[in-house]
């Protein structure tokens, strides 16, 4: 449970909010290269932590951050033309560069010198991984790009979307580390009596998922603060003198990386559009060989973690709030926990149904949830000593997210944080 400052405090992203400033010193995944495929095409309105921004590729195939409305008389820079190495405001012909200056004001004398003392607001952009970063922060204190092992792998064994979510990024965050969701949430109907079938398909894979995650319906939860963020283990007992552990991490300021397959990886980040909206990757990639076309084209149509879109800019998932994620009573009543298709589509439905901001001095929190009270307070701490003056480490080290996470089966005596075990699954190695 929060109070409602506190609540605010986590949640609130606008210039100058607590919350706001933390987020402005890393870089931030804003949108996909091909949401801006070409040099001179489209401009695609962005907004980020609640500023309003136009993004566009310009001739030189450099893509430009800027602010949305015109210097002049506010109008939108949105329905500028795109031209020879900047943005043109429709209305007087103002045109801007990619670093906010006016570089042409065709409404004054050609002798006027006007035009030099006009800036808008432009942020600096970096293109990998197929996404495109940026950071909003103060220009001194630039932090270094997060060192994800994703972005070092070659492009044939990645894959990254996002979607549209209509909540507060905080909440989107919880979902994500919450690993006691996925037996109901996640599952269907005959999930209980599936345990003997799974144990079976275990032994033949060797998953220690489908080896033990059934046998302990009620794991254990720790969690510790990291350099990254806060590690936090889900530990099953096997019955056998083992545990068996699951890792879920959660890594400044809105990056969640649960376990996942051994050589399928795969995070998110839940990046906030404004206090109520937020951008929601999934970044996946493997660790082996490259990823088979056949699972790429699923996931583009919807599947796994990857949600199924409306075209257009927006990213819209298909299945969202407006159209209640299209849900299938019968299905539900027959097949699994909630009727509605996806993973993903799944998550939006108890995470937008909170409401846009969800009301945290009304909950009562259970031993499930200690890795989220550890997430909110590491939070509120990092964004607490950067207004006392104290920057963030994990701006300044992207290396700190060179990780992955995963499972384990360790002995009972064995501890989860200091086993060498441990760290080595979760070493990056790309
Ligand atoms: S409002 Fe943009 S040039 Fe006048
Ligand atoms: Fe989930």
């Amino acid at each position: 449970m929060l109070s409602i400052e506190e609540n605010a405090k986590l949640s609130e992203v606008g210039r100058g909010t607590a919350m706001g400033e933390l987020m402005r010193r890393y870089w931030i995944p804003f949108r996909l290269s091909s949401d801006l495929p070409e040099p001179d095409g489209d401009p695609v309105k962005v907004t980020l932590l609640g500023e309003s921004l136009v993004a566009y590729r310009e001739t030189s195939g450099k893509v430009c951050l800027i602010q949305r409305h015109c210097a002049h008389r506010w109008s939108d820079l949105f329905y500028g033309r795109n031209e020879e190495g900047g943005l043109r405001c429709t209305y007087h012909g103002w045109k801007y560069d990619g670093s906010g200056r006016c570089i042409d004001m065709p409404t004054e004398t050609e002798d006027s010198s006007y035009k030099d003392k006009i800036r808008i607001t432009a942020y600096p952009v970096e293109e990998s991984g197929g996404v495109l970063w940026t950071y909003m922060g103060p220009p001194e204190f630039a932090s270094e790009m997060p060192r994800f092992e994703y972005l070092n792998v070659p492009e044939d064994h990645r894959h990254v979307s996002w979607n549209w979510q209509e909540n507060n990024f905080a909440q989107a965050i919880e979902g994500g580390i919450d690993s006691a969701h996925s037996n109901f949430l996640h599952a269907t109907l005959d999930q209980y009596h599936r345990t003997e079938k799974w144990v079976e398909e275990g032994r033949r894979t060797q998953n220690l998922r489908d080896l033990y995650h059934a046998r302990d319906q009620h794991p254990k939860f720790f969690s510790e603060d990291t350099d990254y963020g806060v590690m936090t283990g889900a530990r099953r007992d096997t019955g056998e003198g083992q545990h068996y552990w699951r890792f879920n991490l959660f890594l400044m300021p809105f990056y969640t990386m649960p376990p996942s397959a051994k050589t399928l990886k795969f995070f998110h980040a839940f990046v906030p559009i404004d206090d109520v909206n937020v951008q929601r990757w999934t970044f996946t990639w493997s660790l082996d060989a490259p990823l088979r076309g056949d699972q790429v084209q699923e996931w583009r149509k919807g599947s796994g973690l990857h949600a199924a879109l409306e075209p257009g800019p927006d990213h819209i998932p298909l299945r969202r709030l407006a159209n209640d994620y299209l849900i299938d009573r019968g299905t539900q009543r027959t097949r699994n926990f909630t009727g509605i298709t996806g993973t993903g589509e799944q998550d939006f439905s108890v995470q937008e149904g909170m409401g846009p901001l969800t009301p945290r001095h009304k909950e009562h929190l259970g031993t499930t949830d200690v890795g989220i009270i550890k997430m909110r307070r590491r939070l509120l701490r990092d964004a607490t000593a950067l207004e006392d003056g104290d920057a963030p480490r994990s701006a300044a080290d992207g290396g700190v997210y060179h990780l992955r996470s995963g499972d384990i089966l360790l002995e009972s005596s064995a501890h989860w944080m200091d086993d060498a075990r441990v760290r080595e699954i979760m070493t990056a190695t790309w």
